[in-house]
C-alpha cells in the first residue's frame, strides 16, 4: 500500500455517500460497496476507456468478454483476430499492448495485485496500474484521469495550466484519496467528473462537494482547468488504392508498431503524421478518384483520396504482396479496417 499523504477523509466520505446513490451502472463495474469485479474486466475496460468514451467502449467490451472471457483466453487469441476486434476504437498500439500484457499475465498465473506489480506489465502505464490496483484489488492508489484532473483542479482552484499543473493536481488528489473503498472512490471521482463536474456548464448546484470547492467559492469553476494552447494540427494529403478483382478487394496488413501497425488496411501511398503520401500508384493504369475521406488523427488531419483502377489493368504485381489478401467486398465490414479505411471502403462500395 502506498503511504498516504492525506489529511482529509471527509471529502471522500461525502463523495462516497453520493456515489452510493448515483454510481453509473456499467458492465465492467460492481455496484458500490460490493466485492470488486475480476481484474481482467477492470484492466480491459481501463485500457479501452483511455481516450475513448464510455458509450463507444460498451459494445467493444461486450464483444471482447463474450469472445475472450478471461485473460488466459485472450493470451491464446490470434493477434490478427484481436486487432480486427479492436478496429474502430482507435489508438491501435493499445490492442498490440493488450495481447502482450495478456500473455505476460497468463505466464505469471494471474494479475499482480499491487500498483508496482501491475506497472511492470508490458504496456501498462501509471494510470492503468493505479486504476486496476484500486478498482480490482482495493489498494489505495491515486487514480487521475482527465475527469479526475478537472474535479481536482476545481476543488483546489488550481489555476496553472495543464499539462504543467499535473504534478500539483496529483499531489492534491493524494490528499483526498481514502485508505478504504479506494476503487469506489476512484470511480466516484470519474462519475462526478462525467455527470456533474462537467467540462462545460458544470452542475455545481447539485454537486456533493460544492461546499468544499474553492473554484466554486471563487466563481471560477467553469474556467478550470486551464489548458495550455494546443499547437495547430498539420494537414496531410494521401491516397489509398482500391484494387478490385472478381468481387474482392486487395487488403494489406500494415507493418510495424507505428500508426495503425498490425491492422488490415487498404494499400496507400505512405502518408503519415510528418508527410504527405507520394501520390505514386502501385502500378500504372487508368486510376480515377472515387472520393475523399477526411479523418482526424490525434496529431494530424488527413484528406485521403480514394483511387480506383479498372479491372482490365489488374495483371500487375500487387502492393505489399505476401502481406496481403483479396477480401470479399460484400463482407468488407468483417475485415476489421480502422475507421479511416472503413470510411474509404464505404465510399467505394457506394460507388460500385
Ligand atoms: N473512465 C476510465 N475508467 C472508468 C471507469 N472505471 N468508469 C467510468 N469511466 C471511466
Amino acid at each position: 500500500m502506498q503511504a498516504s499523504a492525506q489529511t482529509d477523509q471527509s471529502t471522500a466520505f461525502d463523495l462516497l455517500a453520493w456515489y452510493d446513490r448515483h454510481a453509473r451502472r456499467l458492465p465492467w463495474r460492481s455496484p458500490p460497496g460490493t466485492p470488486p469485479p475480476a481484474a481482467y474486466r477492470v484492466w480491459l475496460s481501463e485500457v479501452m476507456l483511455q481516450q475513448t468514451t464510455v458509450a463507444a467502449v460498451q459494445p467493444y467490451f461486450a464483444r471482447f468478454v463474450a469472445r475472450w472471457p478471461d485473460v488466459a483466453a485472450l493470451a491464446q487469441a490470434d493477434e490478427a483476430d484481436v486487432m480486427a476486434a479492436w478496429a474502430g476504437l482507435g489508438y491501435y498500439s493499445r490492442a498490440r499492448n493488450l495481447i502482450a500484457c495478456a500473455r505476460a499475465v497468463a505466464t505469471l498465473g494471474g494479475f499482480p495485485d499491487t500498483e508496482a506489480g501491475l506497472r511492470a506489465l508490458p504496456g501498462l502505464g501509471a494510470y492503468t496500474a493505479a486504476a486496476v490496483a484500486a478498482i480490482a484489488f482495493g489498494a489505495r492508489a491515486v487514480v487521475v484521469d482527465a475527469n479526475v484532473e478537472r474535479v481536482v483542479a476545481r476543488l483546489f482552484a488550481i489555476t496553472a495550466p495543464l499539462p504543467g499543473s499535473r504534478p500539483a493536481i496529483r499531489a492534491c488528489a493524494d490528499t483526498i484519496t481514502p485508505d478504504a473503498r479506494a476503487g469506489d472512490f476512484a470511480q466516484a471521482m470519474m462519475d462526478l467528473g462525467a455527470t456533474v463536474c462537467t467540462a462545460r456548464n458544470p452542475r455545481c448546484i447539485i454537486c456533493p462537494l460544492r461546499g468544499r470547492c474553492r473554484a466554486y467559492a471563487d466563481g471560477i469553476a467553469a474556467s478550470l482547468p486551464v489548458k495550455a494552447a494546443k499547437k495547430a494540427k498539420p494537414h496531410r494529403i494521401g491516397h489509398a488504392w482500391w484494387i478490385e478483382r472478381d468481387g474482392k478487394v486487395w487488403l494489406v496488413r500494415r507493418a510495424g508498431k507505428g500508426m495503425l501497425g498490425g491492422m488490415r488496411a487498404l494499400p496507400d501511398d505512405g502518408w503519415n503524421a510528418r508527410s504527405d503520401g507520394d501520390g505514386v500508384p502501385p502500378f500504372a493504369g487508368a486510376w480515377r478518384v472515387a472520393g475523399v475521406v477526411r479523418h482526424g488523427f490525434t496529431h494530424f488531419d488527413l484528406d485521403l483520396q480514394l483511387m480506383l483502377c479498372d479491372h482490365a489493368e489488374m495483371g500487375q504485381s500487387l502492393p505489399g504482396e505476401g502481406a496481403g489478401e483479396f477480401w470479399p467486398i460484400d463482407a468488407i465490414e468483417l475485415a476489421g479496417l480502422p475507421t479511416v479505411f472503413a470510411k474509404a471502403a464505404r465510399i467505394a462500395v457506394a460507388g460500385l
